[in-house]
């Protein structure tokens, strides 16, 4: 299943979930995320709320308590903190990594927690975490008071949109239960929370370790404290599902359901709003419209469903509807846009590359997104907006981006599982940003393209020729710019129209305000694109000698054009030759340190692992070069 939040990926999680939801069906679900430092007690209330829920089996108990014994920091008494930091490596380190998810129930309800660390570069941690998240508690050492961390933490939580806050002011016990303590780190606290756009949230004096105020207040120690019990708390907030059915109906599709030709439903997972056999509804972005037949479930037919539940629906029109479409609320449809304003959160190791395409995951919509140099970064200590080329990783940031194709979204704010989405590396595939849409900059529908009378085949049918584009690439000095050269005069001898785009003539006039650095060279590389591409829709034969040093960008023009129309070249020259004949004398700087992000030096070359074409230039003369590159193409016409 794909799970509620975009920012999620784990399956294995998901299944759990899955089954530990099936059998409390009957209960509300909380889900909410503790942070803190193991030193703030974390490990020690999360083990306490299991054990006071009695979630904990008898044989699980013993070994805990033998546990204790061994590797407790509590003496003879059970170290719940021993219960949580699962893994033995992070006992040894004495922190706590990446997210962990425990399941209990009480009474009146079932909890999912996600324990996230409270180290300094775990931001990414905490993201996935949190973001499904109804609540945070956020712990505080009473004799510490609210510290740097503090802020961090709150400052992501209202960020990720988490609407109920609990200040756990733990380790009463340690400062005798004094009244005051609690009542200034309070007044501290609210003054800060007020800054950043908490307006509310619950604080409550605890002792994870002894017990008090979490699941009966007052505890005998603090006959001062008038608030609920933690666990009481937990069990009465108003959780998320709640609140979005109030919302307009939305139902992002997973699949569509079609097991014979009777029968075909619309699955997915409802994300907003209520709906009833009989309403209408539209399907975007196509802008369809149709009428709900019936609500069809694993328990049979509905006559309702609500946000959080999963169902298929079926409609009485046979409207075009698939994967990635939403059914919406026939008169409160969402937007569609390809361009957006978000918040992103850097995951990655490697840093944003502003300019290339990442995938975009936003539900069940895939598109590709490129990212533009971020408006400011955020720095999470002081929370003072700094001017950036890039976020690096845990980097927080506002970034405009646009989508290859329109997206259906909904801002952040009004609902973070249509306004919420992850970047993933096409290469790697690794998830290197979360984002939240904070608004669109246009509306897809006020962008057109304007249709042409005469196309690309008809220019290239008056030139009686294949248009494609020669995709050089290589070192500097690797002899693209002469091979490429040999090769349009050759085809210029056969007659065929062509044009030649070279790099160091390119960045005179249309490049002329790009430098060398990676965003620079990415930028240079989707203009050359781009002009090739309208170049190739005239009827041309281009043939572009940039380095190219990124494998993305050169599969992204490769994108841009119809199959076939891109020949990748590599001129395949060693490092070491090239820079032997050094005709501009350029890597003699390089290696002064006169020039600086010289390719092959100090910056990258990806060479391509599957060319069209590749030509060893050490055994083969320019010209002969040129000659086999005419060879392999010939059959093109
Ligand atoms: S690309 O990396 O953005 O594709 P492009 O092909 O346009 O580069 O320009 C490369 C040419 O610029 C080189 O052949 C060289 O003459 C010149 N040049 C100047 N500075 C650099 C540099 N730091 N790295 C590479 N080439 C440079």
């Amino acid at each position: 299943m794909d799970t509620p939040s975009s920012f999620q990926t784990d399956s294995l999680i998901a299944e759990d979930i899955d089954a530990y939801l099936d059998a409390h069906q009957h209960k509300s679900l909380l889900r909410f995320i503790t942070c803190g430092s193991v030193d703030d007690g974390k490990s020690t209330l999360i083990g306490r709320l299991l054990y006071d829920s009695k979630m904990i089996f008898e044989d699980q108990l013993a070994a805990l308590e033998s546990d204790s014994i061994k590797h407790g920091t509590q003496g003879q008494e059970i170290d719940f903190a021993l219960l949580v930091d699962g893994l033995a490596a992070e006992r040894e380190q004495g922190i706590t990594i990446d997210v962990a998810y425990r399941f209990f129930t009480t009474e009146k309800r079932k909890f999912i927690v996600a324990d996230t660390p409270g180290h300094e570069q775990y931001t990414r941690n905490m993201v996935t975490g949190a973001s499904t998240a109804d609540l945070a508690v956020i712990l505080i050492d009473a004799r510490k008071g609210v510290l740097q961390q503090t802020r961090r933490h709150s400052y992501l939580v209202h960020l990720l949109g988490i609407r109920h806050v609990v200040l756990a002011v733990n380790k009463m016990d340690l400062v005798g239960y004094d009244q005051s303590t609690f009542e200034h780190i309070l007044a501290d606290y609210r003054t800060f929370a007020k800054s950043i756009g908490i307006e509310q949230f619950t604080a409550i004096p605890i002792s994870g370790f002894k017990g008090d105020n979490i699941t009966q207040a007052p505890s005998a120690n603090t006959p001062w404290y008038d608030g609920p019990a933690l666990i009481e708390h937990l069990e009465s907030v108003e959780v998320d599902a709640a609140a979005a059915q109030e919302q307009p109906f939305r139902l992002p599709v997973q699949w569509v359901n079609r097991p014979n030709l009777d029968f075909r439903g619309f699955a997915g997972q409802i994300a907003s709003g209520t709906i009833r056999p009989g309403d209408p509804v539209r399907i975007v972005p196509s802008g369809k419209t149709s009428t709900v037949k019936s609500i069809v479930t694993f328990e049979g037919e509905r006559d309702e469903a609500v946000a959080g539940q999963s169902v298929t629906l079926t409609l009485t029109d046979e409207v075009d509807c698939s994967r990635g479409d939403l059914i919406a609320a026939a008169g409160d449809p969402p937007q569609a846009s390809d361009q957006f304003r978000a918040t992103l959160v850097w995951m990655d190791e490697e840093a944003m590359k502003p300019g290339r395409g990442y995938w975009l995951k936003l539900g069940t919509q895939m598109v590709t997104a490129t990212v533009q140099q971020p408006e400011y970064e955020i720095d999470i200590n002081s929370l003072e907006h700094l001017a950036a080329k890039t976020l690096a990783l845990n980097g927080i940031g506002v970034a405009e981006f646009a989508t290859d194709r329109p997206i259906v979204f909904e801002p952040y704010a009004d609902n973070r599982q249509l306004g919420g989405f992850i970047l993933i590396d096409k290469f790697s595939n690794a998830t290197v940003a979360a984002g939240m849409i904070d608004f669109s900059l246009r509306r897809a529908d006020n962008v057109h393209w304007q249709p042409v009378a005469i196309t690309r085949e008809d220019h290239a049918g008056m030139k009686n020729q294949t248009p494609r584009v020669l995709w050089f690439t290589g070192l500097s000095g690797s002899g693209k710019s002469t091979i490429a050269n040999e090769v349009e005069k050759q085809l210029f001898l056969m007659n065929r129209h062509t044009f030649l785009l070279d790099g160091d003539n390119v960045r005179h006039g249309l490049n002329r305000d790009l430098g060398f650095t990676e965003t620079d060279r990415i930028e240079n590389i989707r203009r050359v694109g781009e002009v090739a591409k309208l170049m190739v829709d005239a009827g041309l034969i281009v043939l572009t000698a940039f380095i190219s040093p990124f494998r993305a960008e050169r599969e992204m023009v490769r994108k841009m054009l119809p199959e076939g129309e891109f020949i990748e070249i590599f001129v395949d020259t060693p490092l070491d030759v090239a820079e032997r004949r050094d005709v501009k004398g350029l890597y003699k700087k390089a290696r002064a340190g006169e020039l600086k992000n010289f390719t092959g030096i100090d910056s990258p070359y990806e060479a391509p692992e599957r060319p069209e074409i590749r030509v060893n230039t050490v055994d083969m003369t320019p010209e002969e070069a040129a000659r086999y590159i005419i060879q392999q193409i010939l059959p093109l016409k």
